[in-house]
């Protein structure tokens, strides 16, 4: 099948790409290239690359002609920066998303929209399926919510065959390093402070970043449309496990761990029921236990991809962010 794949240079984007590479598609790759975006992502993968946005009518019409099937990972994805900065989110969620609508609806392609649990808010206990209530808490849940309604509404008013696809926190390689894991991994590896939000008792639902890749392929081939379906990966921790976890694999000092003032409206706690994905034949493969050790290897192995991004405008945002330089 050839596939376009909107953000396909960012983290998930990519391993979504290598997936379908391997399966035998042949991929096309839209992608702005923000300062999360980075062609290195796709370095050695036989792929066609446009570089634009998708809010642009033109990029997105070189770029889908002759896809048999859109997926949109293309988004901003950090909350914090959804917190300082939200004009970029509502541009490439709302504008972005609508404007790759309407080239699917011409071209009667189908599309696969990426969405995250956050659209959901946040769930004391018990987990979230896909018929529960959108009630996003941040500017980028909030636009990442808009965005499944538009789908949702374009589906129903001219009867596409579009599916949304929700996944939980993801970790694994190639993750920009203002995310929780790379975060800490990154600083460890320097014996940097450990910044932990408010008392590290947040919980997340990890997912291993080539399990939603394969979560995505299998929505994109045997999806409903029209249906939404969760991808929640196998095993909650809260932030500070999270965190423990990674001293003890990198070596560092448990000393290292500073706690910050907490993010505004930082959610508690989320999690997916993933029951439908799993009625399509779809199953996590990596437990968090494995996946965190594969993640610290990958960085620990790699710091040609890393250190551009350390010793460039990440410095800035760090230093703006935590209020101290990174070492
Ligand atoms: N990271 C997670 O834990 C997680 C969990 C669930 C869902 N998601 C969703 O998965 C998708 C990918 O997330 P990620 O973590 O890989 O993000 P990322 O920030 O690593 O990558 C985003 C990619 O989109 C590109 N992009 C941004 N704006 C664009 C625009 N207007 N036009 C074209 N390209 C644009 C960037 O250049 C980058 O390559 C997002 O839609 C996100 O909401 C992420």
């Amino acid at each position: 099948m050839k596939l376009l794949v909107c953000g396909g240079a960012g983290f998930i984007g990519s391993a979504f790409v290598r997936v379908r590479l391997a399966a035998g598609d042949e991929v096309v790759v839209l992608d702005k290239l923000t300062y999360a975006g980075r062609r290195e992502n796709l370095q050695d993968l036989e792929i066609e690359f446009v570089h634009g946005a998708i809010e642009d009518p033109d990029a997105v019409a070189k770029a889908i002609d002759g896809a048999e099937a859109v997926v949109n990972f293309a988004a901003e994805t950090h909350v914090d920066r959804s917190i300082a900065e939200p004009d970029a989110f509502v541009r490439t969620h709302a504008l972005g998303t609508y404007v790759l609508l309407e080239a699917i609806r011409e071209r009667r392609v189908r599309y696969v929209q990426v969405s995250t649990d956050e659209v959901y808010g946040s769930i004391e206990e018990g987990s979230f399926t896909e018929s529960s209530p959108l009630a996003p808490s941040s500017p980028y849940s909030a636009t990442k919510a808009g965005a499944d309604l538009l789908v949702a509404g374009y589906v129903h008013t001219y009867g596409m065959e579009a599916c949304i696809c929700r996944g939980s926190n993801n970790y694994g390689p190639r993750q920009y390093p203002e995310k929780l894991i790379p975060l800490m991994v990154l600083n460890a590896l320097h014996g940097d402070p450990l910044p932990v939000y408010g008392d590290g008792m947040n919980v997340r639902n990890w997912i291993y970043v080539d399990d939603f890749a394969r979560g995505i392929g299998t929505v994109l081939e045997r999806g409903v449309p029209g249906e939404a379906y969760n991808v929640g990966g196998p095993d909650e921790a809260p932030n500070i496990e999270v965190v423990k976890r990674i001293i003890e694999l990198t070596g560092a000092d448990e000393s290292l761990i500073e706690y910050v003032t907490d993010r505004p409206g930082h959610d508690r706690r989320y999690s997916l029921a993933s029951e439908k994905v799993r009625a399509l034949g779809w199953e996590a493969q990596v437990r968090f236990a494995d996946g965190i050790g594969r993640t610290v290897e990958w960085y620990r192995d790699n710091a040609w991809w890393w250190e551009p991004i350390r010793s460039g405008d990440y410095r800035a945002y760090y230093e703006r962010h935590y209020g101290r330089a990174l070492g």
